[in-house]
């Protein structure tokens, strides 16, 4: 079974490329060079060589909410273009499975927490990172549509929370939160600086998870395609405060300064924690508290910075 994995070089697609159960399948991974997805004509020409079964679509444009407020139009364009060319160009080609990669961003800022697959556009987005929702909303829907036309096309969207660990971006333009909350208590601790600054008040709360854990989910899922929904949440089921991933960090560093809140700086949604019932009913369960995730993540970071 041949399946093209798009976002190959990317935080979640080399995990889902080095997981045990890619081995069952010949995985394809080129990289932007050989297949850029804002251009239709590569990727119809590249399905057509290749003729995959399988699409994992783990490419986009991704970053912090530092970069997504400065650059809206640039999250909303590339994204659009991307998801857009690669999911409409697979179903013109004959591609009947393909697993598209959401995220809990894109659910309405008002709604009730865990929030159920079923509340997508219920309400207004966030604006923090509304450019880039609105792009991975459209690429939802347009599986949702195609599946609608031709029903032996298998188009899911898998609704990642926020994700951590292996290859995750440390460079502080890049990171997200844990990656940035680590590259920032072990500057703490090797410079010996007292305070580490967080921005908020340190209350808002997210659920992460330890990005093998999603890897081993979209293994678990790929082979059932056919049977699931058009939307299934992918978390951890559980959610801490900014504050709480702080001292975790800081536990497994063994940083023993404290910490001061900047309250000018931007949190975004208060709370995000996703219903997972709907996986948890399909057998599938996550296999790392925080407390290892974080632990095998800082391990990751050493690596990085030798
Ligand atoms: N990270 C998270 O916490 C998280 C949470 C929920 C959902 N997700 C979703 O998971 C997916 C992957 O995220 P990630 O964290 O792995 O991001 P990442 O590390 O920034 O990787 C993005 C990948 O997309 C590729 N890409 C970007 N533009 C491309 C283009 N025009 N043509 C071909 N490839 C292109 C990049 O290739 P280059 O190496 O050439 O740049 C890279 O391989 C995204 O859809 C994201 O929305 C991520």
């Amino acid at each position: 079974m041949r399946v093209l994995l798009t976002g190959g070089t990317g935080m979640v697609g080399r995990n889902i490329k080095e997981h045990h159960n890619a081995s069952n399948y010949c995985v394809l991974t080129p990289s932007r060079k050989e297949l850029d997805l804002t251009n239709r004509e590569q990727i119809r020409s590249y399905l057509k060589t290749k003729s995959p079964e399988y699409i994992i679509h783990a490419a986009g444009l991704v970053g912090g909410i530092h970069a997504n407020i400065a650059n809206p139009s640039k999250f909303l364009i590339e994204n659009l273009e991307i998801g857009c060319n690669l999911i409409s160009e697979a179903g013109s080609m004959g591609v009947k499975n393909i697993i598209n990669l959401g995220s809990s961003c894109m659910y309405p800022r008002n709604a009730i927490n865990p929030l159920k697959e079923e509340y997508l556009l219920q309400g207004e987005l966030e604006p923090t990172n509304e450019g880039y929702a609105i792009a991975k909303i459209a690429s939802q829907r347009l599986c949702e549509y195609l599946k609608i036309e031709d029903p032996s096309r298998n188009y899911i969207t898998l609704m990642p929370c926020n994700l951590y660990g292996k290859y995750d971006h440390f460079e502080q333009e890049r990171s997200h939160l844990i990656a940035s909350i680590i590259a920032k208590i072990h500057d703490a601790k090797i410079n010996n600086k007292k305070v580490v600054e967080i921005w908020g008040n340190g209350k808002v709360k997210r659920e992460f998870m330890f990005v093998e854990d999603f890897a081993s989910a979209v293994w678990f899922l790929l082979p059932k395609i056919n049977e699931l929904s058009n939307i299934i949440n992918v978390g951890t089921g559980k959610d801490y405060t900014i504050l709480d991933y702080y001292q975790q960090v800081a536990e497994t560093i063994d940083f023993d300064g404290s910490f001061k809140f900047n309250l000018n700086k931007p949190t975004g949604m208060k709370q995000k924690l996703l219903d997972v019932k709907k996986i948890h009913d399909l057998g599938w369960f996550p296999r790392h508290n925080l407390e290892l995730g974080i632990k095998k993540t800082y391990s990751h970071y050493l690596e990085f910075l030798r």
